[in-house]
Formats: structure tokens, sequence, C-alpha cells
């Protein structure tokens, strides 16, 4: 038989055909336009997410056996808010997981609702990219709009519910909505009373595993598959990318190196981090993880290239960059172009370039880029250390992985051996074998996990560099407290 997965992103939706036993037999990929209305403010247009996916469906099928196609399910961007009216059409565009305008939203239920009573309701914080604080936002700025909401939805899950006519969510993507009771799994009565909504408006939950319905016969018709095809519930784009690197179960970490950067770490019990500076979520296989997200990870990249050097040859433009330099570099990036969520919570921090002289390269600088990343991700496994867990290993996908030298900086700056899977598709895969698990061709998303994902490279730490990487490291870390009181009068 054969699976869909897709992963619905940030600047594409990733279409992905697996046979049952785990091969990938074709990708497919459809761009959409991604709207910055206001400095710090992010949109898409939930339409735009259906056409292209319809498209790319299409595409990804056009020649295949379409009387095989057994199971589709996603990973998709997190957090966004989708607001649909009594006949389920999209009152106003998509809010996303990286748009910053709720600063005074979030201080709210932060200050006056209280970290405590957020993390007793929902295991979690406010974040300005959650889903609570943007429903606050609406509430207060677009009164109209407000009235006119039936139901609340993650962007998956409208496409889920473009597929099925059910409105439904998973457990791993509903926790980052603030409105979920992490623990026990059920959406919280309190959140919603806060935030001014009522629970019906809420989305069916679902395990990520689970079938949610089956594709409308029109739908089927339109793609030329059987009815009966199924449509799992799918999970947010972190946990089905764990799913599809095998990051499932006890202490596995995967890092992904996408539009976000996010250090993932599975765990067979439920935990908050003291500090809540990581997030505390359900998993896709049933069990939880903790999670910490930059906003602007391999779109720092694209930024410096496309934007600012004016090249798409990325690899051309690392090529100068030599194993002499790493650890050499005297110019640092604070990668915060959308300010920053994990572990700073600061959506007013800014990009910085700092250390500059009149010797600086432009080689130098995109290897702060580079380095900055790495370093903000660090920041987030420091977190993690101080709970007591101890990484030693992790995968690595998503686009910026594809850099042999970016995942040699991680590894070094991380001290930690990074495993490179067969597929660097996480959540386009894990979508896939979610998909298979609904249909039964797996018992249990940890054995789909053990069957298909292979790891076929490994970039070990070499000590001397890690040493070097330290003391960078330890002179990035006091950057951001040095300037920090400068981002809210720059903006
Ligand atoms: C995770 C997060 C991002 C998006 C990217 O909390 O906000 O990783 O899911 O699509």
């Amino acid at each position: 038989m054969l699976y869909i997965g897709i992963d619905l992103g940030t600047s594409a939706v990733k279409l992905l055909l697996m046979s049952g036993d785990g091969e990938i037999r074709k990708i497919v990929s459809k761009e959409y336009p991604l709207y910055f209305p206001h400095p710090g403010w992010s949109e898409q247009n939930p339409e735009d997410w259906y056409s292209q996916t319809m498209e790319g469906i299409k595409e990804l099928l056009e020649d295949q056996d379409k009387s095989q196609v057994a199971g589709i399910s996603f990973g998709g961007q997190m957090h966004g808010l989708v607001i649909l009216d009594k006949d389920d059409k999209v009152i106003r565009p998509a809010i996303l997981w990286n748009d910053g305008r709720t600063t005074a939203e979030t201080d709210y239920l932060n200050e006056k609702i209280g970290r405590e009573i957020l993390t007793q309701y929902t295991a979690n914080i406010a974040f300005a990219g959650f889903t609570a604080p943007k429903i606050l936002w609406v509430q207060k700025n677009e009164p109209e709009n407000f009235s006119r909401i039936s139901k609340i939805m993650l962007p998956k899950d409208y496409l889920a519910y473009m597929l099925t006519g059910v409105h439904s969510t998973d457990y791993s993507d509903a926790s980052g909505m603030l409105l979920l009771d992490v623990k026990n799994k059920c959406w919280s009565a309190e959140m919603a009373r806060i935030c001014g909504i009522s629970v019906s408006m809420l989305p069916k939950l679902f395990e990520s595993y689970e079938a949610t319905g089956c594709v409308k016969p029109e739908i089927a018709a339109q793609l030329g598959i059987p009815e009966k095809v199924v449509v799992a519930a799918g999970a947010g784009d972190n946990a089905a990318s764990a799913v599809g690197t095998g990051t499932v179960g006890e202490g596995k970490c995967n890092i992904s190196l996408g539009t976000s950067g996010t250090l993932f770490i599975s765990s067979d019990h439920f935990g908050v981090d003291s500090n809540n500076s990581l997030h505390s979520f359900d998993h896709a296989d049933g069990k939880y993880h903790l999670m910490g997200c930059m906003l602007s990870a391999a779109s720092c990249n694209k930024w410096w290239s496309e934007q600012i050097l004016k090249t798409t040859d990325f690899a051309a433009e690392q090529k100068e960059i030599t194993d002499d330099k790493l650890g050499e570099n005297h110019v640092y990036f604070l990668p915060y172009l959308m300010g920053e969520r994990s572990p700073l919570n600061d959506p007013l921090a800014r990009g910085t370039f700092i250390g500059m002289t009149m010797d600086t390269t432009r080689e130098d600088m995109t290897q702060a880029v580079l380095e900055g990343v790495a370093f903000a991700l660090r920041d987030s496994l420091e977190v993690a250390k101080s709970l007591g867990i101890t990484v030693k290993t992790s995968k690595i996908v998503g686009g910026g992985a594809k850099s042999p030298l970016w995942r040699k900086m991680i590894a070094n700056i991380f001290g930690i051996t990074l495993e490179i899977p067969k597929s660097e598709e996480g959540p386009s895969m894990g979508g896939a074998m979610l998909a298979a698990v609904a249909c039964g061709e797996y018992p249990d998303v940890e054995t789909a996990c053990d069957k298909i994902i292979k790891v076929v490279d490994t970039e070990e730490p070499d000590p001397v560099l890690m040493k070097k990487y330290e003391e960078r490291y330890q002179q990035f870390r006091k950057i951001y407290p040095a300037v920090k009181a400068l981002f809210p009068l720059i903006q």
C-alpha cells in the first residue's frame, strides 16, 4: 500500500509518497506566499495551503498506482491561529508561529493570570507565537472577526478538515495552543474561559496515529484515489519530524534546522522544566517531549545569503569557510530576526552583528551567521542539561542539515555526535509513517520507527575544536544580556 505524508511548512508544503516498507517513492514541493504585514508579524492564507496541497497531491500521484493509496497524514507548522465562521469559511489570514504581535497578551497571561496558573492548567507558560495569546489579540483588535468565530484550528487541521469534513487535531500540535492540559490530554476549560472562547469551538482530540475519518467522496474523485483512504490526525511538524527520525521513547534527541530551529527530546514520562524555558508537550507516539524552539534558524542563512549577499548558492558561499577558521571567528551574530522564543521569550529581540574590524571578510560574517544559530540553539541544550538531561547523540534534519559545515559546527558547539538519517524529510516522512500506523501497516509508532529509520552517516565532535567553541559560546552568551535593553528602543 502507499501512504502520503504532508509537511505543511512555512515556505512550502512538501508531499512525500511512502510504500508500506518505508521506501520513499516520490517527493513534491509547492510554495505559497508568506506575508509580513508589519515588522514582526507573519501571516499566510489557509486557502493557499489547501490549493497547493491539492496540486501537490495530484503531481505526487500522476505516475503512480493511485488505487494503492491507503492513508494520508500530516506534520504541520505549529501554533498558527486559523479561525472559521459558522459556515466553516476562513475569517482572516492565519497568524503564524513566528508572529510577534502578542507582546501585550503574552504579558497579560504570564503576569496577570500568572505563570504558575498557566503551568498548572497547561504545563506551559505563554510565548508570543502560541495560539492562546493570538486569540486574545483578535478579541481586542478585531472584535468583529472575534464575534464570528465558530471553530479554532491549527494549520494542518484545516487541511485535514478540507479533506475529511471532520474538525480534528492531535495532542502534540494541540499542546502548542496553550489551551490543552498536556498531562491529562484534554482541553482546559479554564484556559478556554481565560481566552473568552468555549471548548466547543476547539476541534476533537486524537492521538497522532489515529484515523479521524476518510477522504470525502468529492476529494477522492478529484485526486483519483479510493474513497476509503484513511486520514490520520498527524502531528505538529516537530513531533512528526521526531517520528520521521526515530526520536521516540525515552531520552532521544532530534535537532531540526528548518525555518525554525528546534531541540526535541522525547520522553516516556510527563515532565515540566521548572523555568518553563522548554515547552512540555505531548508526543506523536502517545507519550511526551520537551522542546526548545528558536524562531529563525536556516532562515537566518537564507536571509543573509539571499537578501544581503544576493546569492542562492549557499554551498559556494560556505566553501571559503575552511576547517582552520572554525572556532577562530571574532564576529558574532545574534540570530533573533523574528524576536526569540526559547529560551529568551523576547519578541522584541532583533538580529545583531558584533565584533567586526577593518579586516573582517564576507566569509567571517557568513560564518558568524551559521555559528550564531548553533550557539542560540545550544542555549536550549543548556536548559535541558540544567534539568539533568544528558544528550550524547542526536539526529539532525531540515534544510540546514544538508550543509556539512553547519553540521560540523553544531556537533562541536554542542559536543555531541550527530546522526544523519537516510531521509532528511522529517515531518513529511513522519506524516506518512503515522498514516501507515493508522492503517494497521505497523502496530505502533515505535515499531514503525524501528523498521523504517536508518542512519547513514555520523558527525563526531573533535575535542580540540570543541574546546575552542566552548570559549566562543561563553562569549556569545554575554552579548544578548548586554544589548537586550536596546531592543525596545529601536522598534
Ligand atoms: C515549534 C515552532 C516551529 C514551527 C515551525 O514550537 O513554533 O518549529 O512548528 O513550523
